[in-house]
């Protein structure tokens, strides 16, 4: 039987994070130059039901059996065996791999669990649909997030720039006018679980001001719709710069994001702001027409452990 592999694109939000937890919307893109991948292959010598899960790249490998209920790369397969019914799979390997950041806000939870999901369907010889896959991703997010808006699998399941509302049905829509986005690297790795825990302790102590700032949000999220669907990308850096100091009223922006951001506009670009979870892990920059490498250089001058452009839409 030959191994199958399934790849799930990273992501990046755009505008929006964590007031999407609170029911308001929040844009996100793929981002194809980087990726997570899942292998499986059968081992023929070992006994039915033996699963042993391998990623190399964080030092990992486990029985399948030894891990606990709430490990999020044993409940992505048990995620897939307790739906296609399968208690005993043919003996294999999962081995994962690629190239996204660990908690860095570009998403390498949900496209770890979106790449298991599909590998481990179609190794079963039931690939899911998308809508199941996302669903499942879904509930593995829980683990990562604690409260997760769904933003995430949505975004890496369907690989295509989403309009995303908490319990809405998703929404893609056009670039008018495609442009490119530096995403530049604090190297602060930063777990969404504890930033999204604490905007929840703020908005539980001061739930009006908390509920104030994620309407701005929302307000703001809903231009910068309008704006990418009818062209001029230059209202969008400013519409992020605001979207950035209201992430910093919640509290989940740094020192070095900061820094970062600032260092971006020196170098000429049109906006910045954190993306993802922040207190570390990624900024995305706008940069002015032609300048994306030279601001993703500048970024790098400015203390980014890595800078990459991506095209928007995705290409
Ligand atoms: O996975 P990250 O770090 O890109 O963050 C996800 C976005 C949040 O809004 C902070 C959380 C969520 O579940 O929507």
């Amino acid at each position: 039987m030959p191994a199958i592999s399934a790849t799930a694109p990273g992501k990046i939000i755009l505008f929006g994070e964590h007031a999407v937890v609170y029911g308001q919307p929040a844009i996100a893109a793929p981002v194809g130059q980087v990726f997570a991948r899942a292998t499986v292959s059968a081992e023929i010598h070992a006994p039915a039901g033996q699963v042993t899960i391998q990623a190399p790249g964080i030092g990992f490998a486990a029985r399948l059996d030894s891990l606990s209920d709430t490990h999020p790369l044993g409940m992505a397969v048990r995620s897939v065996l307790d739906t296609l019914h399968v208690p005993r799979p043919p003996a294999c390997t999962l081995r994962i791999s690629g190239n996204i950041p660990v908690a860095s806000g570009l998403g390498s939870g949900a496209a770890v669990s979106v790449a298991i999901v599909r590998a481990f369907s179609a190794f079963l010889g039931h690939p899911l649909p998308d809508e199941q896959v996302n669903a499942l991703a879904y509930e593995i997010e829980k683990i990562h997030h604690g409260t997760p808006s769904g933003i995430d699998n949505t975004v890496i399941t369907y690989a295509r720039p989403v309009y995303f509302v908490r319990g809405a049905p998703i929404e893609t829509f056009l670039v008018r006018q495609p442009f490119e986005l530096v995403i530049a690297d604090t190297g602060i790795a930063s777990p969404t679980s504890l930033s999204v825990g604490d905007v929840r302790k703020l908005w539980l102590a001061e739930p009006e001001r908390m509920a104030a700032l994620f309407e701005q949000v929302g307000a703001l999220v809903r231009r910068a719709r309008q704006v990418m669907e009818t062209g001029d990308p230059a209202e969008l850096g400013a519409l992020m710069l605001a979207n950035h100091t209201l992430l910093q009223a919640m509290t989940v922006s740094s020192p070095e994001l900061d820094a970062l951001v600032q260092a971006a506009v020196t170098a000429g670009a049109l906006g910045a702001k954190l993306s993802g979870g922040g207190r570390g892990g990624n900024l995305i920059a706008l940069p002015a027409a032609g300048q994306a490498e030279n601001l993703a250089e500048a970024l790098r001058q400015a203390g980014a452990v890595r800078a990459l452009v991506t095209p928007l839409p995705p290409r």
